[in-house]
């Protein structure tokens, strides 16, 4: 059985260790989540696997790690001060805060819905709501001791701007001409008006973004290829093709940068939401910084001498969001011997731990002593976990609701014959192998076989 509600992964997701509300102790602060110790073996496997697609699997990509804190003008360049801005509207009654759009506010002279005052509050249902007003959704902070205009810096709100600005850098230290790609990961921030929906939406996350330099020309046919490629990397790491879809946007959603953009949706629990979108944002960013810095962002073509101002193509990923969905699609609940089981079917990649070590008895020292020896002789391999806190059944029962693929179980036996039990995730199929083999047989299932 799949997951129904949002919540079954939220409660999983904090008895297991993945994910604990942020400053969780003082109440918590305004959906910020705290990524626990498996939370972040999972994050760091789903951006590794997406480097690995990005970069290390193709040699017209490159990486970058630029800084958080950019030259304010940046965010002048990319249209971000002026425009990136949603419409909120208070109620006056209950003083809750909605964003004008979500809840049928017409913003302005013919844009969709009605006027704000015939529209009820969706929490206390009065007319009481305020006319729609922008709200910029950078966060704003102060570079040095001073607090004052001329010293406004802001968190950035996506990592795509710390490329547009390297373009140069790295054309020029790889020595390549468009087409290529720059890729970075990192945290981006957005004072967001509705946050929700655990990870789905918050304030700060982090997202996976690659900026494809194509000449001018051939952007279309990039963007297609950019949309299969990306579409096909969430089915390689295990997401069930029934449960992803694209979606065009319409002229009127179209960021002020992009030509065309297609979303890769999945089916949330709360309904079909974006993952990703994959945006056709034409010379618009290179041009907006070469005017604005005064440096030439261009190349030379060769055949007409001419230089060339590239066009783009931006996959854009979040790191969280993904995350989020790799947990979902694997979670399945099912009977066995009429007991409820709770497995998440992590792809052998993704999955936070590789093998578990499990003694039969903890009170035999032999024992433990070669379940532990085991365990530190697979762990420079693998990720491996020791536990002898329970009875076998829940420290299975345990391992199948993270996602553990292997575990192996040392019993009394073991100390004459040497041969250790080996139980399957997904089948619970046991083998029962000789110790020395054990560290092959898991290399064999990370593999995939
Ligand atoms: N550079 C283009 C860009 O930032 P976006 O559609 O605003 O485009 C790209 O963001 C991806 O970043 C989204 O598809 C989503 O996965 C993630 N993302 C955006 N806002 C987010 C938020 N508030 N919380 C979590 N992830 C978010």
């Amino acid at each position: 059985m799949p997951v129904d509600s949002l919540d079954t992964i939220v409660s999983l997701c904090k008895r297991r260790g993945f994910i604990f509300q942020g400053s969780e102790i003082y109440g918590g602060i305004g959906s910020t989540w705290d990524y626990g110790p498996l939370g972040v073996e999972l994050k760091n496997n789903v951006k590794a696997a997406w480097a690995r697609a990005m970069f290390r699997e193709r040699d017209d990509v490159f990486p970058l790690d630029s800084a958080i804190l950019m030259h304010p003008e940046v965010w002048v360049a990319s249209g971000h001060v002026a425009g990136f801005a949603d419409p909120l509207v208070d109620c006056r009654n209950c003083k809750k805060r909605f964003r004008a759009d979500h809840i049928g506010v017409a913003v302005g002279a013919g844009t969709p819905g009605v006027p704000a005052a015939q529209v009820p509050c969706p929490s206390c249902g009065q007319r009481t709501l305020t006319e729609p007003r922008m709200f910029n959704l950078m966060f704003k902070t102060f570079i040095g001791p001073v607090e004052e205009e001329a010293a406004v810096v802001y968190l950035r709100p996506e990592t795509a701007q710390g490329i547009f600005v390297n373009f140069d850098n790295v054309m020029t230290t790889m020595r390549r001409k468009p087409p290529f790609g720059i890729a970075q990961i990192g945290k981006a921030f957005r004072n967001e008006i509705t946050p929700g929906n655990f990870t789905f939406r918050t304030r700060e996350f982090e997202q996976m973004e690659c900026e494809f330099f194509c000449p001018p020309g051939t952007d279309a046919e990039w963007h297609l290829k950019w949309v299969e490629e990306r579409f096909r990397w969430y089915v390689r790491y295990g997401i069930k093709e029934e449960n992803l879809r694209l979606r065009e946007h319409g002229k009127d959603e179209l960021a002020h940068y992009a030509k065309a953009t297609f979303d890769i949706e999945y089916r949330f629990p709360m309904g079909w939401s974006e993952l990703e979108g994959i945006a056709n944002r034409t010379d618009f960013d290179l041009k907006q910084h070469a005017k604005h810095s005064g440096k030439e962002l261009a190349y030379l073509d060769d055949a007409t001498g001419q230089k060339v101002v590239p066009y783009v193509i931006e996959p854009s990923a979040g790191a969280d969001r993904a995350t989020l969905a790799f947990l979902i699609d694997a979670y399945h609940e099912e009977k066995v011997r009429d007991e409820k089981r709770v497995v998440l079917r992590l792809h052998p990649a993704l999955a936070p731990t590789k093998v578990a070590v499990l003694p039969l008895l903890r009170n035999r020292p032999e024992l433990v002593e070669m379940a532990r020896g085991l365990a530190a002789r697979l762990r420079p391999h693998f990720a491996t976990v020791y536990d002898d806190t329970a009875s076998i059944g829940r420290l299975y029962r345990r391992q199948d609701e993270v996602g553990t693929l292997l575990c192996v179980t040392v019993d009394v036996q073991s100390l004459e014959d040497r041969q250790v039990t080996v139980r399957d995730r997904d089948t619970m199929h046991q083998d029962r192998i000789p110790i020395e083999r054990v560290e092959a047989y898991v290399r064999d299932r990370v593999a995939g076989n």
